[in-house]
């Protein structure tokens, strides 16, 4: 049951690679005109530059890496990146943007699912964004346990996801309740899938963070539509 959950929910990025840039640059359906698409891009501009804070390091694990809207971030930080996603269609969108970076950063990428996934090495900083809200409860302890330690004695873990916002998702998608754990999500084409999606909270983030055993948590929220917090492993 909850495998083919998990499935449904890789297919569905699978699905919307192509057009999964259109949600973060607010094109198309994510276009709520210039008002609110200022504030969004405000608000990312905040964690972005709480990302650039963290300290230059040499080995950075991005997971759910995506189309790469981070990984253009993280170059910046680490000197060697290890990428991983379900998503081969994904990985190829990331590989277009990050190719020839001239920062030269060695990104070794990974088809795989995270839940199966074996870490094989231990990491200077572990980032992924909007990944924790789609871990099915049940499955968040490990995963974030699993993730604790793949992070070197006096790594961190950064992450960023979404707020419950009603103008942050697609405008075709109805009006959700925040603690409906399953939401149904439509691509261009009008094909729909569901995804798992749970909006945590400063209190909820930290409490799942402390009880897989991180240190020094700093979580924070911007206005209206991320959180994000920064630990010690
Ligand atoms: C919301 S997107 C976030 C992408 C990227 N982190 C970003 O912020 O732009 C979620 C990503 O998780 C990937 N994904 C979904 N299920 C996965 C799984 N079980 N294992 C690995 N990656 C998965 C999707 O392919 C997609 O790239």
């Amino acid at each position: 049951m909850i495998d083919k959950a998990i499935q449904e929910q890789i297919n569905y990025y699978k699905a919307r690679a192509n057009e999964y840039d259109e949600w973060f640059y607010r094109i198309g359906r994510y276009d709520y005109g210039v008002e609110i698409n200022q504030r969004w891009f405000a608000e990312v501009e905040i964690i972005r530059n709480a990302l650039r804070e963290q300290d230059k390091c040499q080995s950075i694990l991005e997971l759910a890496c995506g189309t790469g809207i981070w990984t253009q971030e993280l170059i910046e930080i680490g000197e060697q990146i290890t990428c991983i996603d379900a998503s081969e269609e994904m990985i190829q969108i990331n590989q277009q943007k990050l190719n020839g970076n001239d920062k030269n950063i060695n990104i070794e990428y990974q088809q795989l699912d995270v839940f199966s996934w074996q870490p094989q090495a231990q990491y200077d900083l572990i980032f992924f964004a909007f990944w924790l809200s789609h871990v099915p409860p049940i499955m968040v302890n490990e995963f974030l346990q699993k993730v604790r330690r793949s992070v070197k004695p006096q790594g961190k873990l950064f992450i960023i996801d979404s707020l419950f916002s009603q103008t942050s998702h697609a405008k075709n998608h109805h009006s959700r309740n925040e603690r409906d754990i399953n939401q149904k999500r439509k691509l261009n084409n009008g094909q729909t899938f569901e995804v798992f999606k749970i909006y945590y909270q400063q209190d909820s983030l930290k409490d799942k963070l402390i009880q897989a055993g991180f240190q020094n948590i700093d979580v924070k929220t911007t206005d209206n539509y991320f959180i994000y917090s920064s630990v010690e492993g």
